[in-house]
């Protein structure tokens, strides 16, 4: 059991890399929480219009959720797994090298989903993409993905990565308070528009 918690405990500091920030340092783009909606994912990498900067944020956020839950897996079993995926979660969102004020995990959530259960992951994928072709609003595609995945897990035959999934589908809601706000307000900004 200790080794279980210095896991999450590695799991949360690997999932605090708040990747969107080093990006947009590294390509010069400026300070991330002073830009678009000010927070640190993808989405708002992309409104600096730095297309390439904003995958590999998207990228690696997915891959430190993945990375986290494989590595557990690997020492430990499924459970292990699903705890670190948490973790690497709990971090992007609360990092402890930003003061706790993170992101909202939607990267995280994904790259989790598919070393947690690869075809729920292509189904949350897919979701994701579909609401955000229709829409054009990021935040709104992650909100219906994060509603749906639970379902989608049922459906596909893993039913024990539910529980997690509406955990994590409830704090992707309280994260994305401000962009429900916004959506509901018919403010909220679209992919593609500055
Ligand atoms: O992944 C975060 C996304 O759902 C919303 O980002 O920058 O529009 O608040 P943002």
């Amino acid at each position: 059991l200790p080794l279980l918690i210095v896991t999450a405990l590695v799991a949360y500091l690997v999932g605090s890399i708040p990747f969107g920030i080093v990006m947009a340092r590294l390509f010069g783009l400026g300070d991330l929480r002073k830009i678009g909606s000010g927070n640190i994912g993808a989405t708002n990498v992309l409104r600096t219009g730095n297309k390439l900067a904003a995958a590999l944020t998207l990228i690696l956020d997915a891959g430190k959720g993945g990375f986290a839950v494989l590595i557990a897996r690997a020492f430990f079993a499924e459970d292990a797994g699903q705890i670190a995926g948490f973790a690497a979660f709990l971090g992007h969102c609360f990092p402890v090298y930003l003061g706790f004020r993170g992101g909202k995990g939607v990267a995280t959530w994904l790259g989790t989903l598919f070393a947690l259960a690869w075809p729920v992951g292509i189904a949350a994928a897919l979701t994701w993409l579909a609401t955000a072709g229709l829409f054009r609003i990021s935040s709104l595609a992650a909100l219906v993905a994060a509603a749906l995945t639970p379902l989608w897990a049922w459906v596909l035959g893993f039913p024990t990565t539910i529980a997690l999934l509406v955990a994590l589908a409830v704090l992707i809601y309280i994260r994305h308070h401000q962009n429900i706000a916004r959506i509901l307000a018919g403010t909220e900004s679209r992919i593609g528009k500055k």
